[in-house]
């Protein structure tokens, strides 16, 4: 059987659109919340395998995407590092700052793949349960999202502590990053191993970065991380996502050599049709609020996007992830709507 989100992603559409939704897995399906209920810790619930593999399963049983997402976070690469990393309800992910020298020493790549075994596992346990026709998607958060979340301890809003670090210790930020890309690359080379069919990197904070610091911080670690998977795995296909970079998004493109680009909400698609899909394939890009809302809107909003990208190379997904209180029945809807459209 053909799995073809794979084939979109290497270039080679057929008749009907493949989709999958980033949070597909996640708290607005009443099964995720149940399994998630049995374990403490967020991050101990991502290295239990059995249970990460369920709820990654659980969106496809309802709704047949062509591609899965392992179940996992960007944040283990910082704890398979040695980082503190936990989850607190209300606040999301909190880190024990790394920010000078002592706590960057303290990091350490040794036994990284001990503590991220597990995710290789649920890989693995995935790639035996799955349909032969479903794709599976390994990922990790890119270097520049990544660090933004360990240098300031927790999310914020304008990355004020990795930015300024960033330009006031240009040395220690560059060896985190160099770091990041070594650990992140073999973590990505080990899912494959494992059996992902593609992966994708998150780049979830590139928005509003000077062009210069876009260049050293999202462009370089990027296409440092596209050349070291790639050397192991060439036939594997690499998404990237650098979330709101507006219209340095063809520049990362050609500068980073990714096979596939996923677009955020706002990226306009006649410009995105001529700038980027004619060069890569595209994924995207519903507002995730438009699924929290529903009905006929939303079907006719995912009708202009499918019609809007059906020249070239697309898969169909959100701009960002799923809200929690999206309702289960409307990506039903959404689902049924994709599965009926033909190029
Ligand atoms: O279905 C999927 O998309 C696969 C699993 C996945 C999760 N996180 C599960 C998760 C993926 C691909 C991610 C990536 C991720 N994690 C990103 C990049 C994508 C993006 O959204 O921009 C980022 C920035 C993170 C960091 C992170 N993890 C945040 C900000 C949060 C939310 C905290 C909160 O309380 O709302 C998480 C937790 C998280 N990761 C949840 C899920 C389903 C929710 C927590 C829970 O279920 O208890």
């Amino acid at each position: 059987m053909t799995k073809i989100l794979l084939e979109t992603l290497r270039g080679n559409p057929g008749e009907r659109v493949p989709f999958w939704f980033m949070r597909q897995a996640g708290r607005y399906l009443p099964e995720y919340r149940e399994v998630r209920a049995t374990t403490g810790s967020f991050m101990e619930f991502c290295y239990s395998p059995r249970k990460a593999a369920e709820v990654t399963l659980q969106p496809i049983r309802r709704y047949g995407m062509d591609g899965a997402i392992l179940f996992a976070d960007i944040l283990v690469v910082p704890d398979a590092l040695g980082q503190k990393v936990w989850f607190e309800a209300g606040h999301g992910p909190r880190l024990k700052a790394v920010n000078d020298e002592a706590t960057y020493r303290a990091l350490s790549t040794d036994t990284f793949h001990d503590r991220a075994g597990p995710v290789y596992e649920t890989v693995s346990m995935l790639k035996s349960a799955l349909p032969a026709e479903v794709t599976l998607l390994g990922f990790a958060g890119a270097p520049w999202t990544v660090a933004t979340y360990m240098i300031e301890g927790s999310g914020s809003k304008d990355h004020a502590a990795a930015r300024q670090l960033g330009y006031g210790n240009p040395d220690l930020f560059g060896r985190i990053l160099d770091m990041l890309v070594d650990a992140t690359s073999q973590y990505l080379i080990r899912q494959i191993d494992a059996g992902a069919d593609a992966v994708q990197i998150f780049d979830s904070w590139s928005a509003a970065l000077p062009e210069p610091a876009f260049d050293k911080w999202v462009i370089e670690p990027t296409k440092a991380i596209v050349e070291k998977v790639r050397a192991k795995h060439p036939e594997t296909p690499i998404i990237g996502f650098p979330r709101l970079a507006g219209a340095l998004l063809p520049k990362f493109v050609e500068a980073t050599g990714v096979d596939a680009v996923s677009l955020d909400t706002g990226v306009p698609l006649s410009w995105a049709r001529e700038q980027v899909q004619s060069k890569v394939c595209v994924q995207g890009n519903l507002d995730p609020h438009m699924v929290v809302a529903g009905g006929q809107p939303m079907v006719d909003e995912a009708n202009r996007i499918l019609d809007a990208l059906k020249g070239g190379a697309h898969i169909f997904n959100l701009g960002h992830g799923f809200v929690p209180e999206t309702p289960p029945e409307h990506v039903a809807l959404l689902s049924d709507t994709i599965k009926q459209f033909r190029r």
